[in-house]
């Protein structure tokens, strides 16, 4: 494929799109600078926002077209760490360049996964109408059955969708969107939360090995308690909500020394800020009982 000299947003992003779709072992797209030990070399002669953009999605890039894949998580919220009114409007916290963003992370990836919260409440597309690139299969994780058959991810033939709940549930779900469209897999007794490492391993041996994680906060959240985010945006937009939905609720750390504080880059968005957090090497640290909050 050969990629006329790319200097803007547009051309950076078709160049960053020929770099992810490329097959296994195959060749780079003319433009990129190639180092086999430090991975894509950004190119001079692009624009500075073109420059971010890569920059910003050369981790995922990088890891492209890799047989175990990644998964990266996003969050659009608030200053005061809301991703939606109380009522759920989330439309919309982040600003248009935070939208165009996530509909670039939806064309990267293979699947992208939302809770039955935002199935529900939200009854998206999940497509990548705002950037030119394919749409990803779409993943509905509802172990419990509450979104309706009638959501348009079941209905609008944009891309596949999946369903995924407990085995307790298969023919139910079955019955209700084809066998084709559920994955099931075993439920621990003690908790109402799926097993995520193998509902990844499901969709993995799916041939879907680039996740996106969209949300909402209950999703994200046990994904990154699971330990099953390698990667997380979180926008963050100059707006105070107020009383809202929360974003990323994790285990409440008993002191600092226990927070998770992973490896962040920032980056402008527009108006808001990106926070690119590298959770593979931070994973949820266990407090020890000794912990205590040391002053200043
Ligand atoms: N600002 C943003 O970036 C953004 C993005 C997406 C959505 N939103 C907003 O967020 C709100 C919805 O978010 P939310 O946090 O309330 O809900 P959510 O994360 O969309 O969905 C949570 C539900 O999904 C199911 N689920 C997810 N992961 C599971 C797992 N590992 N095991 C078992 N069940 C799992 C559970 O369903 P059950 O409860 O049935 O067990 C869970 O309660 C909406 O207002 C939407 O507009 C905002």
């Amino acid at each position: 494929m050969t990629i006329d000299a790319p200097t803007s947003v547009d051309a950076v992003w078709r160049l960053c799109l020929a770099i992810a779709r490329r097959p296994p072992g195959g060749p780079l797209p003319a433009g990129v600078g190639w180092h086999a030990a430090s991975g894509h070399a950004l190119e001079a002669a692009w624009a500075p926002e073109a420059h971010a953009m890569f920059d910003l999605l050369k981790p995922l890039l990088d890891g492209c077209p890799g047989e175990a894949g990644w998964t990266v998580g996003q969050l659009g919220q608030s200053l005061d760490g809301c991703i939606a009114t109380h009522t759920g409007d989330s439309c919309f916290v982040n600003g248009p360049e935070g939208l165009v963003h996530v509909h670039r992370l939806r064309a990267l990836c293979d699947a992208v996964i939302v809770g039955a919260g935002t199935a529900e409440f939200d009854n998206p597309q999940l497509t990548t109408r705002r950037v030119p690139g394919p749409n990803a299969t779409r993943v509905v994780l509802d172990p419990s059955l509450r979104v309706p058959a009638t959501a348009r991810v079941f209905h609008d033939g944009q891309a596949p969708t999946l369903l995924v709940c407990g085995e307790d549930r298969r023919a139910e779900a079955e019955a209700r969107f084809g066998a084709a469209r559920v994955v099931t897999v075993a439920r621990q007794a003690d908790t109402r939360w799926l097993p995520l490492p193998d509902v990844l391993r499901a969709l993995h041996a799916r041939g879907l090995r680039r996740l996106f994680v969209e949300g909402g906060g209950i999703t994200v959240s046990e994904f990154v308690r699971q330990g099953c985010l390698d990667r997380l945006h979180l926008i963050v937009a100059p707006v105070v909500i107020g009383d809202g939905q929360r974003g990323l609720t994790v285990r409440p750390a008993r002191a600092m020394g226990d927070a998770l504080r992973p490896p962040s880059r920032t980056f402008a968005v527009g108006g808001d800020v990106l926070w690119d957090m590298d959770l593979r090497t931070a994973p949820m640290p266990n407090p020890s009982p000794e912990s205590r909050s040391a002053p200043g």
